[in-house]
């Protein structure tokens, strides 16, 4: 059996059920505050005409948005807890070896033109993977600043109070309540930029480097391609 070894697929734990759970909440998530959002920014359906005030739409539309942006933020709190403290995830935090490796990032993007072989990376995402990653995650964070400065003007209680005096601070800092409200748009944008780059490099993983890239996010687990097969 010993040398036949080689010749088989064989897979291993790729992403632990925490990663899957927190990243299909958070797709789900971001997908409802995409298209929530994008109607308090336009509300392109009105209620019927009707002489009760019950035709609260709008106001229905920004509480569900309100939810789901908690939910983001739980998924972005557990995960800075995952990063940093769990033994699991050190593969995340071992890629910031390659961050300023010029030739590592060249060779990956000589591999994503298909002229090259694949860099060998020091931890779980190559150089381009990584700067994505950070890029998203500044987004993120400023979407949930920016969210819960527009969330304190119309809701005064709770852990806002102790928020509130940061939060005004950042709201001046970043030119009033009119551009905090601009700057959560244009950052909207951004992340769908992400979204759809994200799943191009996703499913040209899986069919490039037939690893099983797709189907680990759900199953877990990942391909490992024996030498003799690889680039055939
Ligand atoms: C991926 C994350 C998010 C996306 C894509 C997103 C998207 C949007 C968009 C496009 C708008 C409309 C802005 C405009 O009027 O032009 C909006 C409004 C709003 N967002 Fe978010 N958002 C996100 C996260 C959050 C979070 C975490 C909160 C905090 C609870 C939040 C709270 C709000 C509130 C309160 C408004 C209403 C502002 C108003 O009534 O004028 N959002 N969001």
């Amino acid at each position: 059996m010993g040398k036949f070894k080689d010749l088989f697929v064989k897979r291993h734990i790729e992403f632990s059920p925490f990663y899957r759970w927190h990243h299909w909440i958070r797709f789900f998530a971001i997908m409802f505050l995409i298209v929530s959002g994008f109607y308090i920014a336009y509300p392109f359906l009105s209620p019927e005409m009707d002489p009760n005030p019950t035709g609260f739409l709008y106001a229905k539309g920004r509480t569900f948005h309100e939810i789901a942006g908690f939910i983001l933020i739980s998924m972005f709190m557990g995960k800075i807890y995952y990063f940093f403290f769990v033994k699991s995830d050190r593969d995340e935090i071992r890629s910031f070896k390659d961050l300023f490796s010029v030739k590592k990032g060249m060779k990956q993007i000589g591999y994503y033109l298909l002229i090259g072989k694949h860099p060998v990376l020091s931890g779980a995402y190559n150089v381009i993977q990584l700067l994505a990653y950070i890029g998203l995650y500044i987004m993120l964070l400023f979407l949930i600043l920016t969210g819960l400065i527009l969330y304190m003007h119309v809701y005064h209680e709770s852990f806002l109070v102790f928020l509130n005096g940061p939060l005004t601070y950042l709201e001046v800092l970043l030119g009033g309540l009119a551009s905090v409200r601009e700057i959560h748009h244009i950052l909207t944008w951004g992340v769908i930029i992400f979204i759809i780059a994200h799943v191009y490099m996703a499913v040209f993983n899986a069919v490039y480097g037939k690893e099983g890239t797709i189907d680990a996010i759900i199953s877990g687990y990942k391909w490992e391609i024996p030498e003799s097969e690889k680039l055939k």
